[in-house]
Parts: C-alpha cells; structure tokens; sequence
C-alpha cells in the first residue's frame, strides 16, 4: 500500500504506548480484489489483560489532568487526522471497501468527535443544589467513569472509534478499543497519531484479533473495566450485555435497525429520491441507519418508483479507488449471500425485481444495486435488517396505518419521513417509535446531535451532550455544617 506517510501503517497491537507483536498473525484482505493487505497481530485474551492493565495503570494520571490540559492533547490527535486524512481515507477503502470519497468524508466526521469532545470536556459542570435542610449543603460533581472497552463495527472502521473514544478520553476515562478483525488497520493508524499527539502511555489501547470470543470476554467481565461500549448486531449485543452484567458495567449499547422510509403524496418526489439513495446506497447499505423498508403513498408510489430506478441505474460500481465511483463492494462473501437470500426470499414470496437482484461479475463481494417492488410487511427482506445495497418498496394508503406498520419493529433506530406537509410532518415524526428521525434528507449523522435507539436497537447515545455525559458519574457530595 503506498502512502505519503507509510509510519501510519502498522501491523501490531497498540498495548501501554508500545507496538507489540502477538503469538500469531491474521491476515487483511482487500474485500473488492481479495489481496492481502498485510498480516496483522492475531491477539488473545491475554493481549486484552495487558490492555486492561495498561489503562488501569494510566487512568490516575490521565483523569488528574484539567480538562484543558486533556483537550489540548486531544485537539493535537484531530490535528494529526485531518492533516493525514488521505492516507487514512486510502487504508480505510483498501481494507472496507467503500468509496475514497466516502472514507475521506468518514475521516473528518471521525476527527470531529475528537475536536468537538474535546471542547466539550470543558463544561463538565456540577450543580449546587438548594438544600432541604439548614444545616447541610449539597452539590454534584462530575467524574470519569474509569477504564472504558469498546468493540468497534468494520462499516466505520474510523468514526465508529473516535465516537466511542474521544468522550471517553476527554472525560479522563482510559480505553481499551478491539476493532473489527477485517479492519484493524484504520484503528492502529489513529493509534499513530494519538502516540504523536502525546496520548500518554496506556491512556489508548488496541488489541486487534480473530478471537472475538475471548477477547470480548476480559473486555466485558474484567472487573477493572467499568464502562463497556459496542456498535454491532442487537443478537451480539445482548449476548455482551449479558456478560456485562456479572460485574455491572455501565454499557452503551448501538445495535442493529429496520429504519422505515415513509414517502407521502404531498413529498417533493425530487427530495425523497435524493434522501433515498442517500440512506440506502452509502457504503453499499452496510450501515446501521440505512433505509430498510420504503413506504411509498399509492398515488406517488409509480411516480417514485421510476425516478429512484434511473438514480440507482446510473450508479458507478467498482474498486473504491477509481474515479466516479459511488458503490464499492461488501464486507465479505457471507454478507453477500445473505443479501442474496433475502431477495430470493422476497421473489419467491411476490416480490418484483425492478432492477438488479443479483452478485455482480466484479469480484465475489460485488452485489448488484437492487430495486425491489411489491414487498409487504410479512417478508424477510421487511422484517430483517437487509444491510446491503437492496431498496424494498411497499404502498400505503393512510397515515395512521403506515405509522403503525413503520412502528411494527423491535427495533427503533432510525425512520425518515419525506413530506411538504408541516402539520404531518410534525405529527408522524413525533408518532414515530426511533431514536432518531430524519426529515426531507437522508444524512442526519453529525458530532453535535445525539446518535442512538430505541427499542432493541440500543441504550445510550454517543455524539452530543448526551454523548459526553455517558463516560461520567454523578457523584452527590453532602456536606454537614
Ligand atoms: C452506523 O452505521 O452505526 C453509523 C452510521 C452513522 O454514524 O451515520
């Protein structure tokens, strides 16, 4: 892999501020042409202890410091990103697969988290608050939790770190962060520039690993781990929740969705096609608020249909680093085949291919851009997170009914409302059960909001005040006078 800054690529764990190797290596793979990338430490539950050890160590010092002697560090790391954010964007392509475009656009929202937290961390206010008795006073104060562990997703193989790890740090946690086994290399290339910035040692640690298992043991039962904080699949989540609570971790949980994408008569056709491909087609569909099931009004729904089928028809597929494309490949095989069954399913089931439908000649990653029409409520492809590049229309014909249907989900991340109507509008995305709620766009995502779910699909919010306040404890301090 060329780069202009070839330190930021780095094959072992980042453990107490030093690169170490582990027993074994597990390779990384390019998943458009399948090329090795590089071999990369394979580390164990053991690596995990050291990592734990070391944030343990390093968290008297760390959360000691003021917060704005934390954010000074922290705003040279965001320095450091943005002025390598081609390199990074290069990595992030080469071992996920979307677009450059794309993983550039992924590597200033990942830095805006450090740059915003670590403002933020300056306004970690306690209360005074009136007391109920003459003789004491009362008041809060704000610290941090301890030592953070984080199991981050391959889809943001950047962002989805720094979400997690700049609140975190900013608030004097110390962390512990096990990236993705197909994408380590993005998550060792902020460990660069986090030990350039001056991070002290042990404050940030990365143990990289095939043993999710093992790893993901110590990471949500070792006791001196006091915050533990995943993005992943909601069956995955409850199963580290599980393991959480044997020693009562406070947890941020963002889990899996089934966002509704409500298209009523009175849209502007232009915006909701524009905010459909935008939801649906980012990174191939890998990505938790992606559109899954679009509800179209009868009277608009040919209308739609048409217009979204020359967007998607005029998508560019290809290698994420040639020019003018917009869609790159999956994450691996499995995923594909999964995309596959659900289209076949809905086939099966009367579902109509308008276009696409099937793997792509590119490479074995490559599913073709898909646009299904005449899918109901009852289909799999309807009542299961598709994660791939596949658009699922329905009709509806009233509103009380579609946000019935839309809300007829465990889940409850994400729902987009297309409407010119201010009163409806209003109304159904406050009727709407989801975390959050887009409305006339499809791109909500940013630093300063709160990001997170209902339901199923989550506990907890990152980005945001909110965001923030999840790597603090309240501590109530009575005094008697
Ligand atoms: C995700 O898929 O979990 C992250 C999406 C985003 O931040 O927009």
């Amino acid at each position: 892999m060329k780069l202009a800054n070839p330190d930021l690529l780095k094959f072992q764990n980042y453990i107490d501020g030093a690169w170490r190797a582990a027993e074994r290596t597990m390779a990384v793979c390019d998943p458009a042409s399948g090329e090795l990338l590089g071999n990369v430490a394979d580390g164990t539950a053991a690596d995990a202890e050291a990592a734990v050890a070391a944030a343990t160590a390093a968290l008297p010092e760390w959360r000691r410091r003021t917060a704005g002697e934390r954010a000074a560090t922290l705003k040279r790391w965001y320095q450091l990103i943005v002025e390598n954010s081609e390199d990074l964007a290069r990595i992030l392509t080469l071992e996920q697969g979307k677009p450059l475009a794309e993983a550039q656009g992924e590597i200033l929202y990942g830095a805006s988290f450090i740059e915003w937290f670590a403002e933020e961390c300056r306004r970690a206010y306690g209360q005074t608050i009136p007391t109920h008795n003459p003789a004491m006073r009362l008041s809060t104060i704000r610290q941090p939790v301890g030592v953070v562990s984080c199991i981050t997703p391959w889809n943001f193989p950047n962002a989805m770190i720094t979400r997690k790890a700049a609140p975190a740090l900013a608030a004097g946690c110390t962390v512990v962060i096990k990236p993705a086994q197909e994408t380590p290399l993005s998550a060792l290339a902020l460990c660069q520039l986090a030990d350039e910035a001056g991070l002290p040692k042990g404050t940030l640690n990365v143990v990289t690993g095939s043993d999710a298992a093992g790893i993901g043991r110590v990471l949500t039962q070792d006791p001196r781990v006091a915050k533990f904080t995943f993005t992943g699949s909601t069956p995955v989540g409850k199963l580290l929740m599980a393991q959480c609570a044997s020693t009562v971790k406070k947890m941020s949980m963002e889990l899996g969705g089934n966002a509704p994408f409500i298209v009523f008569d009175d849209a502007d056709m232009d915006t909701a096609v524009k905010a459909c491909m935008a939801t649906k087609f980012r990174n191939a569909g890998q990505v938790c608020v992606a559109t899954n099931r679009i509800y179209v009004h009868q009277a608009v729904h040919d209308e739609f249909v048409e217009k979204l089928r020359s967007e998607v028809a005029a998508l560019k597929i290809g290698h994420g680093t040639e020019a003018g494309v917009n869609m790159g490949p999956m994450i691996f095989r499995r995923a594909v085949e999964r995309v596959q069954n659900l289209v076949q399913d809905a086939v099966a089931s009367g579902a109509r291919i308008e276009l696409g439908g099937e793997q792509l000649p590119n490479g074995e990653n490559y599913f073709a851009p898909t646009l299904l029409t005449g899918v109901t409520d009852a289909m799999r492809i309807a009542t299961e997170e598709n994660f791939g590049p596949v658009a699922a229309v329905q009709k509806f014909t009233d509103e009380a009914d579609v946000i019935r249907r839309a809300n007829a989900t465990p889940y409850g991340l994400a729902a987009y409302v297309m409407s010119e109507n201010i009163r409806r509008a209003n109304r159904v995305v406050e009727a709407l059960e989801y975390g959050m709620v887009a409305c006339n766009t499809g791109v909500f995502s940013t630093t300063v909001a709160p990001f997170g779910g209902n339901k199923e699909s989550g506990i907890g919010r990152e980005g945001g005040v909110e965001g923030m306040a999840e790597f603090y404890e309240t501590k109530y301090c009575c005094f008697g006078a």
